[in-house]
């Protein structure tokens, strides 16, 4: 074990850097890329505890990982302490390392259900289902919380109530329910949150680059850095942080032909695991991510958030390499 690297429960993490659950974004290609770049581990896609507690095949979809992601965090959102230890029980038969709790998603179809954001207004419940999901698995459970519902003066409180829970590690992001993803991430709740409790904690909220994984360390003393949006179209941003973490050396960012090439190389590993309309369809949101800022690409815009055919797309990226510097 390197000194870099950190204990959830039984599980190593071999560094200080994680992928951020993102719903739509981070399925099997992409978390497996920014592996790749460096990410520590990955957490999936929210998945619904009712759903895989009923058989669904749809909410099984999102369990698709293989071992060659490991280590990998599944997230699970729900509200009912038996129905979350049932899917949690469905989930480990998938063999993840990590089974997360979703305690920060705002949205209004979640939270009108009790789950997401909250499950931080219940926090007895809340214990409930963290006592019983422990039970239910021998794999460590963790939680990623917002600071609060209205007010960040929840955070500590529920991280306390996780630790005696026996949950293995707390994910913050410094933002309210009601913040949603406005204004700037409040890093000092995580460092509050730091001073609560002794289990790992990941900040989470803001953090762009290399400097300011770095800076979130320094000021929250938090053990682990976790990255949604910033890593979208950017997954070299894993290895530029970890190496400056550990080293202070600070890689250069990718040039636009290696944003190209990882463009396509993504494309094709999209299409691998979810099938050509599907892994077209949902590639999208990436491919804008990969050419924002790229010298001529805005035209070809357009064309590539509505083709259907993915030689055409791999055609025009092409097109778009080919007129970018080497
Ligand atoms: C499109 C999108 C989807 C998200 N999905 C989830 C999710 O499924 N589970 C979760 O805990 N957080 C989810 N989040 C929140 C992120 O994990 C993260 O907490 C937030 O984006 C702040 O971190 P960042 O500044 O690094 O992006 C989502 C955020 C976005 C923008």
């Amino acid at each position: 074990m390197n000194d870099m690297s950190v204990k959830i429960g039984g599980v190593n993490i071999p560094g200080r850097t994680a992928l951020a659950p993102l719903a739509g974004i981070t399925d099997r290609s992409f978390r497996m890329l920014c592996r790749q770049q460096g990410a520590s581990f990955a957490v999936t896609e929210m998945v619904s505890a009712k759903g895989l507690a009923e058989g669904s095949e749809r909410s099984n979809q999102y369990l698709d990982f293989e071992a060659d992601e490991f280590p990998i965090s599944a997230q699970l959102f729900g509200s009912e302490p038996e129905v979350m230890a049932e899917g949690a029980r469905v989930v480990a038969e998938r063999n993840p390392d990590i089974i997360d709790i979703n305690c920060g998603c705002p949205v209004k179809k979640i939270v009108t259900k009790n789950a997401g954001a909250a499950l931080l207004n219940t926090p007895d419940r809340l214990g409930q289902i963290i006592v019983g999901m422990v039970r239910a698995v021998d794999i460590p459970v963790t939680l990623k919380i917002r600071s609060g519902w209205a007010q960040a003066d929840q955070a500590v409180t529920v991280a306390r109530i996780a630790e005696d829970s026996g949950a293995a590690a707390i994910a913050v992001h410094g933002r309210t329910r009601e913040a949603k993803f406005a204004g700037r991430a409040d890093w000092d709740i995580i460092a509050e949150v730091k001073n609560a409790v002794s289990i790992p904690v990941i900040g989470n909220g803001d953090v762009r680059g290399p400097e300011a994984a770095k800076e979130m360390m320094q000021k929250t003393g938090c053990d682990l850095v976790m990255v949604g949006r910033w890593a979208i179209g950017n997954p070299w941003l894993f290895k530029r942080m970890e190496v400056f973490l550990n080293t202070g050396e600070l890689l250069p960012e990718p040039t636009d032909r290696d944003r190209l090439e990882m463009a396509v190389h993504h494309l094709k590993a999209s299409i691998a695991f979810k099938g050509l309309r599907y892994g077209v369809l949902e590639m999208r949101r990436h491919l804008a991510a990969y050419i924002k800022g790229v010298p001529g690409a805005t035209p070809y815009r357009r064309t590539l958030m509505t083709e259907d055919d993915p030689n055409h797309l791999m055609d025009l990226l092409g097109q778009i390499k080919a007129g970018v510097a080497a």
